[in-house]
This record gives C-alpha cells, sequence and structure tokens, in this order.
C-alpha cells in the first residue's frame, strides 16, 4: 500500500506540473482526490491493514494528499498568470496608431447668422420665442388688422390644408406678435425667428418656405424713436459701428405708422455697385408702431401702452452678407458649398 501511495503521488505530481489548462487541472483532482479518485480508492482500503499499519500508512495518505492539493493550487496560480500574461498582450493598445478621421459638421451659414440676430437681441433684454408654424387665418391675418377679402389672403398665395378649415401654414412670423401679447404680461420684449411658407415657385429669389425674424416692444410711452435706436444698435452690432441707416414710409396692415429700413449698402457705401444693383442702398425690414386696433384685440390698452414691431426675411440678410447669388444654394446643403462659411 505504501508503495501504491508512492506511486500516486508521483504519477499525480508529474500529471498536474505537466497540465497545460485549468481544465486539465480540474481532471486531474477528479481523477486522484475525487470521491471515485485513486487516492480515495487506496484509503478506502485502509480497514484491512492492521493496527500498527494504519497510523503509519494514515499518516502517508495525508502527506500524499496535501502534496497533491499544493501541487494543484500552485499549478492552478501559475496557469492563471500565464492566462492573464496571454490576455494582457492579445489586448495591447497601439496608442501610435493614427484615429479614423471623423468628419466634422458645421452650423449652416444662415443658422450663424441668426445665432448672431438672436445674441445681439438677448443683449438687449429681449426675449426669443420659438413657435408654431401651423396658424389660425385668424392669427395669420384677422388679429392682425388683415380682413377677410384682403388680397394677402388669397388661395392662390397661401398653404391652407383644406379651403374652409381656416388653419394654414403661416405665410409671415407676425402671429407670434398676437400670441406673445395673449400670454405674456406687458413689458413685452421679445423676438420671434422661425420657417414660412407661401405659394412662391423656386428660383433664384424665392422658395415656398424660407424664414423671418420678427421682433416687438410693448411698454408704456414707446416710441418711434424706441423703433429707430434699437434697429439702429442692431445692424450697427451686425455691420459695423459706421452702418448708417434710413427710414422710409410703408404701408402695412398692422403698423401705424408704417416704415421700410434701408442700411446704406456695406460694399460701396452709397455710391452703387452691383451689391445694391445700384441703389446704393439695401432694403432690410418693414416695421412700424403696432397699430391700436391690433393691440385692442388683445385686450392691451393702446392709451396707455404703445409698442413697435418689425419683420425681415433671414434668407436675403444671409445672401447678401455672404455674398451668396442664388437662394437655392441655401437649401440644397450640398456640403461643398456650406462647407466655404
Ligand atoms: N410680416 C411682414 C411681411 O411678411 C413683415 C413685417 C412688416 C413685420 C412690418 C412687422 C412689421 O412686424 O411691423 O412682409
Amino acid at each position: 500500500m505504501k508503495q501504491q501511495l508512492e506511486a500516486i503521488r508521483a504519477a499525480a505530481i508529474a500529471a498536474m506540473e505537466g497540465a497545460s489548462n485549468a481544465e486539465d487541472l480540474e481532471a486531474l483532482r477528479v481523477q486522484y482526490l475525487g470521491k471515485k479518485g485513486e487516492l480515495t480508492a487506496v484509503l478506502k482500503q485502509m480497514g484491512k491493514l492492521s493496527a500498527e499499519e494504519r497510523p503509519v500508512i494514515g499518516q502517508l495518505a495525508n502527506e500524499v494528499r496535501a502534496k497533491l492539493e499544493a501541487a494543484i493550487e500552485s499549478r492552478a496560480s501559475e496557469l492563471a498568470s500565464k492566462a492573464m500574461a496571454m490576455r494582457l498582450m492579445s489586448e495591447t493598445v497601439d496608442v501610435t496608431i493614427p484615429g479614423a478621421a471623423q468628419k466634422l459638421g458645421k452650423q449652416h451659414p444662415m443658422y450663424q447668422v441668426l445665432d448672431e440676430i438672436k445674441n445681439i437681441f438677448i443683449g438687449l433684454g429681449f426675449e426669443v420665442i420659438e413657435d408654431r408654424e401651423v396658424e389660425l387665418a385668424e392669427y395669420n391675418f384677422t388679429k392682425l388688422n388683415v380682413e377677410e377679402g384682403h388680397p394677402a389672403r388669397e388661395w392662390s398665395d397661401t398653404f391652407y390644408f383644406t379651403e374652409d378649415s381656416g388653419i394654414l401654414l403661416r405665410t409671415q412670423t407676425s402671429p407670434m406678435q398676437i400670441h406673445a401679447m395673449e400670454s405674456r404680461p406687458l413689458p413685452i420684449r421679445m423676438i420671434a425667428p422661425g420657417r414660412v411658407y407661401r405659394k412662391d415657385e423656386v428660383d433664384a429669389t424665392h422658395s415656398p418656405m424660407f424664414h423671418q425674424i420678427e421682433g416687438m416692444a410693448i411698454d408704456k410711452g414707446i416710441t418711434m424713436a424706441d423703433l429707430k435706436g434699437t434697429l439702429n444698435t442692431v445692424v450697427r452690432s451686425l455691420y459695423g459701428e459706421d452702418t448708417v441707416t434710413r427710414f422710409r414710409p410703408h404701408h402695412f396692415p398692422f403698423t401705424e405708422p408704417s416704415c421700410e429700413m434701408d442700411i446704406q449698402c456695406y460694399k460701396c457705401h452709397g455710391a452703387g455697385c452691383p451689391t445694391c444693383k445700384g441703389e446704393g442702398w439695401i432694403e432690410v425690414l418693414g416695421a412700424g408702431m403696432i397699430h391700436p386696433k391690433v393691440l385692442e384685440g388683445c385686450g392691451i390698452d393702446s392709451s396707455v401702452y404703445s409698442g413697435w414691431a418689425f419683420g425681415f426675411g433671414l434668407e436675403r440678410l444671409a445672401l447678401g452678407q455672404y455674398k451668396i447669388s442664388d437662394l437655392r444654394l441655401i437649401f440644397e446643403n450640398d456640403v461643398r458649398f456650406l462647407e466655404q462659411f
């Protein structure tokens, strides 16, 4: 029995030291130390031994068991560190390999101009309101003093959803004046940029969808001088401190008096050039003092409060600023074009 134990010890330790992975090692543990293992089988025969032999063989058997367990443990930790080393080797990251280049997007040139304008107005204490593009004819026209039968309301000019629904795609951002008056306490200072829609054929200067910016201020004692002062401040931040403006009388149903503002051509300073089509001036926006009828329609006492409003097309401003000759380029979104700005 002693030889048997010695033989098991020699064979098992040799096998364990040669085990090349954790599974093989576990199989050897079962083979020698498991319930039906070789060492266990020998121990089961202890009963046949004499009283003198039993403690001697018992001690040897315990020694062999301890040796085998130690051999398993030390081989297991060797295998684990080998496996870790292999993993570290296979998972190394070569930080010197150049990365895959990411294509960087860029803000659309028109929205660059819009952000610049928003920032100027925010600096002047104005709120920026961005809101619905689907409107009621009542807000797009009636409450702005554009009565039933006015040519601007024609089916041929405006995208109505159905003939008599009174629901349409807004043709201007001016209805935001009404929404602001109805939803906000006075005083109000706001701009409302956004998309507007008209039944226009696409060409170099027209698109059925374009952007406008509406502006409005209502308070006690607001006059035309406030309108001119604000707009002069804005165009000077946009085009430079020496920008010259002029205000011409005009007509809009929702303002009284109404005007249009021109800026002296930033290219030729009034001499006349292709940018201003020889005029020396560039028309920029429509504006005026909010019609008392419009104020009263929104529940504002026009004998106490007054206000100004303006509205202009963003595309035209961006085209001028970046010297882009065709409106269609703004909407095609060809990256090669947009990348230039
Ligand atoms: N909504 C006008 C348009 O689309 C522009 C405009 C003119 C807006 C005068 C105003 C204004 O607020 O006071 O042509």
